[in-house]
């Protein structure tokens, strides 16, 4: 195992009824003004919304609406609220969402406290915001775990890259799996399927040796695994959602890559794809890891027959290492099928010309962690295969 530092900033509340059980509180301790941010509107549908009015209401805050944060935030998105924040004197920003209204208040609670743009911050000077506004996250839809850390992932339209910039922690995330009940399957599923991501990503990183942070990974995929069936035949099943959203949250909430470092070779592709063709996330990651992992596999083979033998649970018997390891991914494809997820862009309704694909492959960012380390070529590769 790797050194490591590891502190945890963000307090969490789960359960049913979270909000008006914990909000009250935690609204005591910030300044009058309110910022509160949601997505397209469905917040408005579930009844979200007007229990967080009421809850802001009865806290005596004044409230700025920032609506509208599209899936995959764009930067242009993120300075609007920052300008909106700055203008209102916005104390506290309350993000009522997915990953995309967490991701896109993180980049406008750090942007407000700067004159400097924070991409040129970041991607020119290497630095990283040190202040921001402080913020809360209620989540309504589980996968990315993005509430519990300060990365976010900024679609930055003129540069055409969908790209990871880091912004502020929140001080708390409230987790009411009841919230998820009217999320629409597809993304449920799209979801849980990134949570998988996030594990596997993690767990092929290195070092490769299995250490106590890959035993809890393997954990939360047997777990996202078992709960994405068990969703699937019971939507209304508050188990199933109760366990996928605490899933999501350690996916992400560091412990899983705690002593390692992390491969996401496969998310920077899908990311990648994102900044051109403006994808569902989950899905893209469903089409691109059968194919990455065939292509790596070998670089990483003991650890893969592991994944096999410990997550699908493959039968080793009489199986070469590499007959073991490739059955792991098998395996993975074929529940990929099973849950609905699509199996190739043309599923998910995306056509990348060859022209594209090599603009994609190109602006990928090649990781450390992968256990093969790609190179531009590889990655036009996989896109061709993932056609
Ligand atoms: O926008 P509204 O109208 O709210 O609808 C959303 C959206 O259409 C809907 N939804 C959310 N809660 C709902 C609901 N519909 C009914 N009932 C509810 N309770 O769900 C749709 C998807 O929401 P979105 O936030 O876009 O999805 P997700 O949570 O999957 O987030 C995706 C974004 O997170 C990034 C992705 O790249 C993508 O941009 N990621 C962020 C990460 C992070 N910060 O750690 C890690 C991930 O790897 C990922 O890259
Ligand atoms: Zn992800």
């Amino acid at each position: 195992m790797n050194e490591f530092t590891y502190t945890y900033p963000v307090k969490q509340y789960f359960g049913e009824k979270a909000a008006a059980k914990n909000l009250p509180a935690e609204l005591e301790k910030v300044g009058k003004v309110v910022m509160l941010a949601y997505g397209g509107g469905s917040v408005k549908k579930t009844g979200i919304f007007d229990e967080m009015v009421s809850i802001l209401q009865a806290a005596g805050k004044e409230i700025v609406e920032f609506s509208g944060i599209m899936s995959n935030p764009t930067y242009a998105k993120a300075q609007e609220g920052a300008a909106l924040a700055k203008e209102k004197g916005v104390d506290f920003i309350l993000a009522v969402g997915g990953g995309s209204v967490s991701d896109c208040c993180k980049i406008v609670a750090a942007q407000a406290r700067y004159e400097q743009d924070i991409w040129e911050m970041e991607y020119t000077d290497h630095k990283i915001p040190a202040e921001h506004i402080p913020m809360g996250v209620v989540v309504t839809a589980s996968g990315t775990g993005s509430e519990q850390n300060n990365g976010a992932v900024i679609t930055n339209e003129e540069k055409m890259l969908k790209a990871p910039l880091w912004g502020a922690f929140a001080d708390f995330a409230v987790l009411d799996p009841a919230y998820t009940l009217t999320v629409p399957m597809k993304q449920v599923i799209s979801g849980a399927f990134d949570t998988l991501s996030h594990a596997m990503e993690t767990y092929f990183g290195r070092p490769s040796e299995i250490t106590i942070s890959d035993e809890i990974s393997e954990a939360v995929m047997r777990n996202v695994i078992r709960n994405m069936r068990e969703v699937i035949a019971d939507s209304e099943s508050i188990s199933a959602r109760s366990e996928l959203m605490w899933s999501s949250a350690m996916a992400e909430n560091g412990i899983l890559k705690i002593g390692k470092v992390t491969d996401f070779q496969g998310h920077m592709i899908e990311h990648q794809v994102g900044a051109y063709t403006d994808c569902n996330h989950g899905q893209g990651l469903a089409v691109i890891h059968p194919v990455l992992y065939r292509l790596i596999y070998k670089e990483d083979l003991k650890k893969f027959a592991r994944f096999a033998v410990e997550v699908w649970k493959v039968d080793p018997t009489d199986k070469t290492e590499e007959e073991i390891a490739l059955a792991g991914i098998e395996a993975l494809a074929d529940f990929i099928k099973e849950v609905n997820l699509p199996t190739t862009f043309a599923d998910m309704g995306i056509s990348l010309d060859a022209d594209t694909r090599r603009k994609i492959a190109e602006s990928t960012v090649i990781t450390g962690g992968c256990c093969k380390k790609l190179t531009p070529q590889d990655i036009e590769k996989i896109l061709e295969e993932c056609r």
